[in-house]
């Protein structure tokens, strides 16, 4: 191994260009790949930047010699002059007309056989490369997300800047804040029994940041929560926080469609019209079955109850008298019988019982609930759904609950199937008007749609008790390509309010006072009208580069157990920590 002493890189491998043959230059790097020709020898080495061919003749023995025992990943400093290259040219290449003759080469460090071959073709599997994520990290296709969430940081902090916001740091080890997922907790040595919480979000302290009189506030802030990882979710993840005083709702809005226009401007070159499309809660469930409707297809879900209700098949007819629905999509069909068939098990994983159908073939209409109709019922049906010869209506009659959320996610499945999804399409929709409530079976009560903090509508509010049910949230949600990308709402400013609202949810005044005391007297001393809302940091950059999921975009995520591959996190600590923090372990049981 060899020192750098007295070499001084003059460029990134892959940032030379034919403008500079003639030239000296020094460039430092992996190894990617050797070709030994005898005479001559070839190197290709990589950095950040990319590739850029090394070319060692057999002029001078040494360092022939030197360069034949290098191998893949070796860390080389080179000095050379740059030269077209006399051989083939590489398009696939952005260097692919030039090389690097060499003169000086150094081995800075040499490198064991990787546990995978570093290539962008990667070959590996995803546990190999979570565990050597160093190593992956060393390829192009994972080292992009990670420049442009770098570029996205910085236009994010350059853009609320323009605008009077103040980037602010709030604190990790916190007192518990409801966001609704299970909380990441921290033993307090100092007080036996205490313990932190993790943010779930900075949302109670950017609150309090408004009641401070900062007026504007953003921070790119870690949140920790422990719910179950699926692709757009990590226990840990990163929010573009924001926080505005004396605005509505339509302020917080305008200033992020100019967020989001400069970040697809400046990240991707595309201009992105705003202001974006707006849609009540109610209408998405209604036509999409979903909160975070994909607006790329249409694939509309319609109602049939009116049509239905009384017709022969008891299935159809009985959900209505349920107090349910009937509700169909109308897709072409591309699906044979066993297609068909997944479909209808598709949907049972959303609880549905079944999944009914209307073929409508050149050689007419087949469906196995035919039997059940009249021909008039059936073009009723036909009709509603606008169907064509070629189309399918899939049918889901349920409780609406389960009817919106087999035939929402239905669409969607099919869409994937059909591959209709176009990843260089961005359709953002603002979805506005949210229940205050959701009423969750498992704990038995209301529980807060965005959070606790969020304003009813001024007209909803004497119905905070009485019918907890139809009170609307000035909460709005952004979704791009049914992903969704943010929410945020204006907040309760009012103490008597807040205390209502936490009696809503079921909080004891003690317990409001216990959990929230800090927030209650701050609202004694003159808190200022306020809202903002935050961004999944994550989900905005695994959008903006097409990825699947949000693991491709964080340097070194955690899996489904969460668990972090490459370190082996969460791990055992010392009898000597835990007797510090008072913590007695639980032998688990044989
Ligand atoms: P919310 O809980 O909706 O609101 O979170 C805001 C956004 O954060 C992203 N997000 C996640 N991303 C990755 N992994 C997760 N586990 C995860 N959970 C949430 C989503 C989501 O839209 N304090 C409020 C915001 C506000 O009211 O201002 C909040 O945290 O993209
Ligand atoms: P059956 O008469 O039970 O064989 O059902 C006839 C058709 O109705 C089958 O294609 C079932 O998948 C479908 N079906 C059953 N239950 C439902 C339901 N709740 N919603 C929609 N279709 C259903």
């Amino acid at each position: 191994m060899e020192n750098i002493q007295g070499m001084k890189r003059t460029c990134r491998c892959a940032e030379l260009t034919e403008a500079q043959i003639g030239q000296e230059v020094v460039v430092m790097g992996w190894v990617q790949k050797v070709r030994n020709l005898g005479a001559l020898v070839f190197i290709d080495l990589r950095d950040r930047s990319g590739i850029v061919q090394l070319m060692i003749d057999d002029q001078n023995k040494e360092l022939s010699e030197k360069a034949s025992s290098v191998h893949m990943e070796f860390v080389l400093a080179v000095r050379g002059t740059v030269q077209k290259r006399g051989g083939a040219e590489n398009t696939a290449l952005k260097t692919g007309t030039i090389e690097i003759l060499v003169s000086e080469l150094r081995i800075l460090n040499t490198s064991d056989v990787t546990p995978f071959v570093v290539e962008e073709d990667i070959k590996a599997k995803d546990e190999l490369r979570l565990r050597y994520r160093y190593l992956d990290l060393r390829r192009k296709a994972m080292q992009e997300p990670m420049i442009l969430r770098h570029k996205v940081c910085k236009i994010a902090r350059d853009y609320f800047d323009e605008n009077g916001f103040l980037e602010i740091e709030t604190p990790i080890l916190v007192k518990s804040t409801p966001e609704g997922a299970r909380d990441y907790i921290v033993p307090s040595r100092m007080r036996a029994g205490g313990f932190y919480a993790l943010p779930q979000s900075p949302q109670l302290y950017k609150q309090l940041l408004m009641v401070a009189g900062m007026d504007r506030y953003m921070q790119i802030a870690r949140c920790f929560r422990d719910e179950d990882l699926r692709a757009d979710r990590q226990p840990e993840f990163t929010q573009i926080d924001l926080e505005m005083s004396f605005v509505e709702e339509d302020d917080v809005m305008t200033v992020n469609e100019g967020f989001l226009k400069r970040v697809f401007k400046e990240a991707l070159g595309l201009d992105i019209v705003t202001p974006f499309p707006r849609m009540t809660w109610r209408e998405a469930m209604d036509r999409y079955g979903s909160d975070k409707p994909d607006t790329r297809f249409g694939y509309e879900i319609k109602n049939l109850s009116d049509l239905v209700g009384a017709c022969g098949f008891s299935v159809f007819s009985g959900a209505v008298a349920d107090g349910g629905s009937v509700r169909a999509i109308c897709v072409k069909n591309t699906f044979g019988r066993k297609g068909i068939d997944a479909l209808g098990e598709f949907v049972k994983t959303y609880r549905a019982k079944g999944l009914a159908w209307i073929n409508l073939t050149e050689e007419g209409v087949k469906s196995p609930i035919a039997k059940f109709f009249s021909e008039e019922e059936i073009q009723a049906i036909i009709d509603r759904m606008e169907a064509q010869t070629g189309d399918i209506i899939l049918i889901v009659a349920d409780k609406d609950k389960v009817v919106f959320d087999s035939l929402g996610a239905l669409r969607l499945e099919v869409a994937k199937k059909q591959d209709i999804l176009d990843k260089q399409q961005f359709n953002f929709l603002w979805v506005t008007e949210f229940p205050q409530f959701e009423w969750s079976e498992e704990e038995g009560r209301f529980m807060a749609m965005h959070h606790p903090f969020t304003m009813p509508f001024d007209e909803d509010i004497d119905k905070l008790e009485s019918d907890p049910g139809a009170v609307r949230a000035k909460a709005y949600d952004i979704v791009l390509n049914g992903v969704e990308l943010g929410g945020g709402s204006l907040r309760i400013y009012d103490r008597e309010l807040q205390q209502k609202m936490f009696r809503a949810l079921g909080f004891s005044d003690e317990d409001a006072q216990e959990r929230f005391d800090f927030l209650l007297e701050a609202f004694r001393y003159g808190t200022p009208p306020h809202g903002g809302m935050a961004y999944g940091l994550d989900r905005l950059i695994m959008l903006l580069s097409g990825r699947d999921s949000i693991r491709d975009v964080i340097a070194f995520p955690k899996v489904q157990n969460a668990s972090e591959l490459m370190s082996g996190a969460p791990g055992l600590v010392e009898q000597k920590q835990l007797d510090e923090l008072h913590i007695a372990l639980i032998p688990e049981e044989e």
